[in-house]
Order: structure tokens, then C-alpha cells, then sequence
């Protein structure tokens, strides 16, 4: 399929990291013009260079940052067409009864608030350009089973809720809303649970059905096509990329190479 646009914009938060920078160059390759950003410069601002887009630091949790980021995209390149929000981080991990409040918070705030904030900036200034527009988010099989600590599971969850209550509000707009929901894929956040980047790409294996890596580039694939007018009839939807671990799980010996 063609997904080729022309003169289209687009920002990717979390844009230093794994999923983030594949996605930039995805969308880049079809035509987009990309604004990355990330709370870090970091890898993402030479990759910025590198793709002939731009950076800009920006926290998501801030709604100054995330507005500040919107608006400094449309003064630079003059429009704005897809929102990827995709920063994330694990979060707090342990038993609910050890939760700090304040690390419950910050980690909604970061998985969940931030699509909030981007999804309403973006939003705006998609309205008043009176084009439609894109707006994705990153889930996680994490919003289908319980595979992280319990502020992501939930956050994750909310996501697919959010996806579909604001791809509803937003349709008479012709802004469509999807998200992309990764399995256990090879980046820095997923690389961190394991010793060395061999066993983690030996275990993330046994993790798919399918027996192969779950690359940052297969999740930037399901997002090109997304954001692309080849999914214009698509919205409210997540596609799972996840090498079908969700569906096999529970068929140990079957399917299931765990
Ligand atoms: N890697 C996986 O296995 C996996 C699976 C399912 C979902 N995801 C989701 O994919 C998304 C991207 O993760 P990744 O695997 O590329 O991890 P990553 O750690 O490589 O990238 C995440 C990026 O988000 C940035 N970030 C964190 N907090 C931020 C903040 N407050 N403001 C701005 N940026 C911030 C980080 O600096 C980092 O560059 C996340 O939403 C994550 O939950 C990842």
C-alpha cells in the first residue's frame, strides 16, 4: 500500500527513544516533515538533523511543554497533521501496598495524562486548520493483560478506553485517534530487564509466538500506516503487534514457545 504524503507534519514524543525514533524515521520516509521531542535531546536531536526535521525538549507530563511543543511545530513548518504520543517509562513496579502516592502519580501522569495533553493540543490546532488529522498513541499488551507493574497495566488499559472515547468526539472533526500496541519489543525501556542485549533478544524470542524479535521498526510500520490516508477509514482502533503472544499465551506446547 502507498503511503506516501506530501508536505504532512508530524511530532513523536518520546522521540530518543526506541520505538520513538523508528517511528520518525517511518513517517519520514513517507513524505512527513517531523518535529521529534523528548525530555532528553539526546539521540533524538541528531536524528532530528539527520531527517531534515526538528527538536524540541518538552516534558509530557507539562502542559506547557506539550502546548509549547504544538505551537512552536506550527510556526516552524506550518501545519500539523499526525500526533504520535508515545514517551513512556516503566513506572513504579512492586506490591500495591508498597506504592508511594507520589510514584503512582508521576507514573499516570507520564502514561496516561501526557496522551491526554497532547491529544488536546493537537486536537486544537487540527480544528481550527479545518484538515482532519491524526492523533496515535503507544498502548501495550499491557492494556489487554497485566504484564507490567500496576500504575502501567492501568495506564495502558486507560489508553484503550481514551482512544475511543476521544476518536468519538473527534470524528466529526475527521480527526481519526488509533493506538499501537506493542508486544514485548527490543528497545532501551524492554533491554533494562535483562543482563546483556543477547539475553534480552533471546527472551523477547520466547515471547512471541511467531519466534522472531518484536523490532521498534514493526511497531513505526503499524504507525505509518495509521497515520497514513490508507487507514482513513480506520479509527478507535489499536492494532497489536505482538507477534500474536496475547492470543497464544494460554496454549502452552500449542502455539505458545514459552
Ligand atoms: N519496549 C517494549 O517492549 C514496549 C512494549 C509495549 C509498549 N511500549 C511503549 O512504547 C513507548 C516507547 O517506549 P520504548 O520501548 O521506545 O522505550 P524507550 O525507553 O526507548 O523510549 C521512551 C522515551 O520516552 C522518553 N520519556 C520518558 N519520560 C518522559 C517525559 N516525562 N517527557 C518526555 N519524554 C519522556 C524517554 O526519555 C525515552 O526516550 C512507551 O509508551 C512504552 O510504554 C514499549
Amino acid at each position: 500500500m502507498e503511503n506516501r504524503v506530501g508536505g504532512k507534519v508530524a511530532i513523536v514524543t518520546g522521540g530518543s527513544g526506541g520505538i520513538g525514533m523508528a517511528t520518525a524515521r517511518a513517517l519520514a520516509r513517507d513524505g512527513f516533515r517531523v518535529m521529534l521531542s523528548d525530555i532528553t535531546a539526546d539521540r533524538g536531536a541528531s536524528l532530528a538533523k539527520e531527517l531534515g526535521g526538528d527538536f524540541r525538549t518538552a516534558d509530557v507530563t507539562k502542559e506547557a511543554d506539550i502546548e509549547g511543543l504544538v505551537s512552536d511545530t506550527v510556526r516552524e513548518f506550518g501545519r500539523l497533521d499526525v500526533m504520535v504520543n508515545n514517551a513512556g517509562i516503566v513506572g513504579a513496579t512492586g506490591r500495591i501496598t508498597e506504592i508511594a502516592a507520589a510514584e503512582w502519580s508521576h507514573s499516570m501522569a507520564v502514561l496516561l495524562d501526557s496522551v491526554f495533553l497532547g491529544m488536546k493540543h493537537a486536537a486544537r490546532v487540527m480544528q481550527e486548520a479545518g484538515r482532519g488529522g491524526v492523533l496515535l498513541a503507544t498502548t501495550s499488551i499491557a492494556a489487554h493483560r497485566t504484564v507490567g507493574g500496576h500504575p502501567y497495566n492501568a495506564a495502558k488499559h486507560a489508553l484503550t478506553g481514551l482512544i475511543r472515547s476521544v476518536a468519538t468526539d473527534l470524528s466529526v472533526d475527521g480527526i481519526r485517534v488509533n493506538g499501537v500496541a506493542p508486544g514485548f519489543t527490543m528497545t532501551p525501556l524492554s533491554s533494562q530487564f535483562h543482563d546483556s542485549d543477547e539475553k534480552a533478544r533471546a527472551r523477547l524470542s520466547e515471547l512471541n509466538s511467531l519466534g522472531q524479535v518484536i523490532e521498534p521498526e514493526d511497531i513505526a510500520a503499524a504507525f505509518a500506516f495509521l497515520a497514513s490516508d490508507a487507514a482513513r477509514n480506520i479509527t478507535g482502533q489499536e492494532i497489536i503487534v505482538d507477534g500474536g503472544w496475547l492470543e497464544c499465551m494460554n496454549r502452552p506446547g500449542v502455539f505458545n514457545r514459552q
